[in-house]
Formats: structure tokens, sequence, C-alpha cells
């Protein structure tokens, strides 16, 4: 009998949003027609520029390995050295590379939960023990710095991830915060996903805390250019963390039609904006009329939000027998919550009537 190593054996996979398609077809519901405010992506799609770059890429050759005209043009546009920029396939492969190049097994990695579960299961690959710092409902499962502070002093982590805005709650860290984590141990790398970055209230640049060698930030082209299909994302780092990471990538990591349509969609910093705005404004008229309706919304500062409904994973279930997906937050030890990522204002309309209109 073959075996994989016991870490792999142990492994449970992490549940996602976005559409399931076995789950649609078996409730007769073809998976492209679903309203899916489950992944909390930009429902505009990507800007038309990008879906034309994509579609004159060579798919008849190899794809250049170190994406050096990507790495140079997201540079200029950040003001950073090509050498500063790893390119992933989706910033799901950097957090997988981080945990391959930097845990052994044994090694303690620190996760603030409920977070995404992706963390987890990266450095569970690796044989790491998890170190879990967990919010309270009371606190609308916000997290106080100090707590983490504690526990890196007391554990020394090896890594410690940090969802900002963190997924699900969107409880953005402020830069004090975020630095006086990084000053906590010069040796606990702070892996720092910004996928959610571009829908932000009062973002600050984290960029600017570069100078400190132990930050590795993590991006994702997926949610604010709508490129979920495409896979691609990018750490900004210090030059011996990135060549680090591109040690373990595998060769060609960045498909052709990814790393055009990235190239494009840097230039599109306006279209993002665009949405921003509206996105936002989605958001704040889901959040009043649930509100309206006597839903508990927890506070956010990201574009998605966590609604108290009960049971969760009943009121997913009903909606998406009527062709509308929301996030059942179980996964996130959240079983009686859902999150909501708005889409265009017509759609959320759909999403308020549904709900007004249970089992119907
Ligand atoms: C916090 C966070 N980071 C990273 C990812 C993965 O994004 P990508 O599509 O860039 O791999 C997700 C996806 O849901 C996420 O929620």
């Amino acid at each position: 009998m073959l075996h994989p190593r016991p870490e792999i054996r142990a492994l449970h996979p992490c549940p996602h949003g976005g559409p399931n398609f076995a789950e649609a077809l078996s409730l007769g519901i073809p998976p492209e027609s679903i309203l899916d405010f489950s992944v909390s992506a930009n429902p505009f799609g990507p800007a038309p520029a990008v879906r034309s770059a994509a579609a004159v890429a060579p798919i008849d050759r190899y794809p250049d390995s170190a994406c050096i005209e990507l790495r140079g043009t997201i540079a200029r546009a950040l003001g950073l050295a090509p050498e500063n920029l790893f390119i992933g396939s989706g910033s799901m492969e950097i957090i997988r590379l981080l945990a391959l190049a930097y845990i052994s097994p044994g090694d303690r990695v620190l996760i603030p939960e409920p977070t995404f579960g992706e963390y987890e299961v990266a450095a569970k690959i690796m044989g790491a023990r998890i170190i879990r710092c967990r919010a309270g409902e009371g606190t609308g499962f916000r997290f106080e710095v100090n707590d983490l502070l504690a526990r890196i002093q007391e554990h020394h982590p090896r890594i410690v991830f940090l969802s900002n805005p963190n997924n699900p709650t969107g409880q953005y860290w402020r830069r004090d915060e975020v630095e006086s984590i990084l000053r906590a141990d010069a040796d606990a790398l702070l892996a720092l996903d910004e996928a959610y970055i571009a829908f932000t209230e009062d973002r600050w640049n984290a960029i600017d805390l570069l100078s400190y060698r132990n930050l590795l930030i993590i991006r994702s082209l997926t949610k604010d250019h709508a490129l979920a299909g495409l896979r691609i994302g990018y750490a900004v780092g210090s030059p011996e963390l990135i060549e680090t990471l591109r040690k373990v990538s595998p060769p060609w990591n960045v498909n052709a039609p990814a790393q055009y349509a990235a190239a494009a969609a840097i230039q599109e910093q306006a279209y993002v904006e665009r949405c921003r705005e509206q996105v936002l404004a989605a958001r704040d008229y889901l959040v009043k009329a649930l509100l309206q309706r006597g839903f508990r919304v927890l506070p956010t500062e990201a574009h998605f939000f966590l609604v108290k409904v009960g049971n969760a994973a009943v009121f997913r279930e009903d909606l998406l027998r009527r062709g509308i997906a929301v996030r059942d937050c179980t996964s996130f030890g959240l079983p009686e919550y859902i999150r909501i990522a708005p889409r265009t204002m017509p759609e959320c309309r759909k999403l308020i009537e549904a709900i007004d209109s249970p089992g119907k």
C-alpha cells in the first residue's frame, strides 16, 4: 500500500466560495447562471483592454519563466525594482511556495482566526505546528494586536499569516499595528496578504514598510481585475525573499495569457477605481437593507461583510435553489454567519428580494 507523508494523510481540503458545479447541476441550475455573491471579486469583470491582451498571447511556446516584462511593468507602477517582485499563478501559489521555502517540520506558524483557510493548509503540508489566535464573537471577530504580539513573543513563529483586510471579517490592520508585528520578531516572516486591498476603505501603502526584511506583501489580480480564471498574483519583498521564492517555483509557473493580461491590467487602475466606487456604494445599500430587516451585520472595512443568519448552511441552500450564491461561513468556524460581497446594484436588489421571500 502506498501512503503519502503523514502530514498529507491528515490534511483536509479547504472549502471556498464560488460555484460548486456538481451541487448546482444536481439542483438543475446551470452553474454559469448563478448570481454569485460568494466570491469577493470585481462584479464588473475585467477591463476590455485586459481581455484583448490575453487573447493575443502566444500559446504555442513557453511563457517567460522569469516574467521579465511583467515584473518591469509592475515595478515601474509601484516605484520598485523588478528584483522586489515575484509573479505567481494566483496569490495562492505564492502562499504555497512561501511555505515550501521557509517551513521545516515542527516550525510554528501563527494564524489569527477566523481567516482564509489556505494558510493553514499550506503550513500543514510542510508539517508546521499551527499556533492559533482566535477572535471571539463579542468583538465581531476582530483581533487585538496585543494578543498577536504576545503569541509572537511566546512562540517565535517562522511565519505569521495576516490577511489585510481579513477574509471573512473585513478587519483592516492599521499601519502602526502591522509595524509592531514586524518589529516583534525580526526572524518571524510576516506574510501580509492584500488580496482585497483594492476595495478597502482608508488604505495605507504597505510598500512603505519594505525596509523591514521580514515583510512579504502578497497581492492578487483575481479580485480587483476580475481575473480569477487566469490565475495571477504577485509578491513584493526584499530581493533575498524574492530570490528564495524563485528557487522553489516551478518553471513557467505563470501562463502567457495571464502575463499579457496582467501587464494590461496594471495600466487600468482608473477602471478599478471607478468599479471600486460602485462596489462600495452597493455594499452600503446591502448593509442598510439587511439592517432594516433586522439582521446583525458586522462592521467591515472591506467590501465584503458578515451577516448573522442563524443556520448559514440552510440559508445558503435556500438562496442557491433560486440561483443566488452566498458564502456559508461554517468552514471559518462561523456556522451562523454568511459572507456577502456586493455585485451590481440591480443584482443586489435581486438578492434583497430573494431574502424577503425565503423558500419561494
Ligand atoms: C485572503 C485571500 N488570499 C488569497 C486568495 C487567493 O487568491 P488568488 O485567486 O490570487 O489565488 C484568496 C481567495 O479567496 C483569499 O481570500
